[in-house]
C-alpha cells in the first residue's frame, strides 16, 4: 500500500505517495520528473544516481524514499540558480569533461559533495572522491581538471 511523504528536494517540499520499497532514484524520476539523476546498474555499482542527501553523495538507487523523509535532497536540477549553472557545470564544460553525457550528472554532484566539505582538495583527493562514479568515456582526466578549475575559483 502506497504511503504519502514529505520530501525536501532541490528547497522544495513535495508530497508524494510511494510504494514501501520505492528508491530514492525511482521516486526522483518517476515520480518527480528528475531524470538528471540517471539510472545505470541500478545496484550500487555506478554512480550515475548519485544525489546530496544532507550534503553528502549517496546512490539514490541504494536508498529507500522512505529514509530520505526529513533530510535536504538536491540533484543536478538543484545546483543551478534562476538559471545560472553552478561553478562546477561550467568547469566541466570548461575542461571537456561531458562525452556521452551519462556519468555526468552523478560526477557532478559527487564532486560537489568533495567541494562542500572540502574546498581545495588534492588531486588524490579528487580521484578517491570520484572512486564510486565511473565513467566509459573520459579516462577521468578532463572531470579531474573541471573539479580542480572549480576548487581555484571558490
Ligand atoms: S544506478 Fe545507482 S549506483 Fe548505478
Ligand atoms: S561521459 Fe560517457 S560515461 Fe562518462
Amino acid at each position: 500500500m502506497k504511503k504519502i511523504l514529505n520530501l525536501q528536494v532541490n528547497g522544495e517540499t513535495h508530497e508524494i505517495a510511494v510504494n514501501p520499497a520505492d528508491t530514492l532514484l525511482h521516486v526522483l524520476r518517476e515520480g518527480l520528473g528528475l531524470i538528471g539523476t540517471k539510472r545505470g546498474c541500478d545496484s550500487g555499482g555506478c554512480g550515475c544516481c548519485t544525489v546530496l542527501v544532507d550534503g553528502k553523495a549517496v546512490y539514490s538507487c541504494m536508498l529507500l524514499a522512505l529514509s530520505a523523509v526529513g533530510k535536504s535532497i538536491v540533484t543536478i536540477e538543484g545546483l543551478s540558480t534562476d538559471g545560472k549553472l553552478d561553478p562546477l557545470q561550467e568547469a566541466f564544460i570548461k575542461a571537456g569533461a561531458v562525452q556521452c553525457g551519462f556519468c555526468v550528472c552523478g560526477m557532478i554532484i559527487s564532486s560537489k559533495g568533495l567541494l562542500m566539505e572540502n574546498p581545495h582538495p588534492k588531486e588524490a583527493e579528487i580521484r578517491q572522491a570520484l572512486s564510486g562514479n565511473l565513467c566509459r568515456c573520459t579516462g577521468y582526466h578532463k572531470i579531474v581538471e573541471a573539479v580542480r578549475i572549480a576548487s581555484a575559483h571558490s
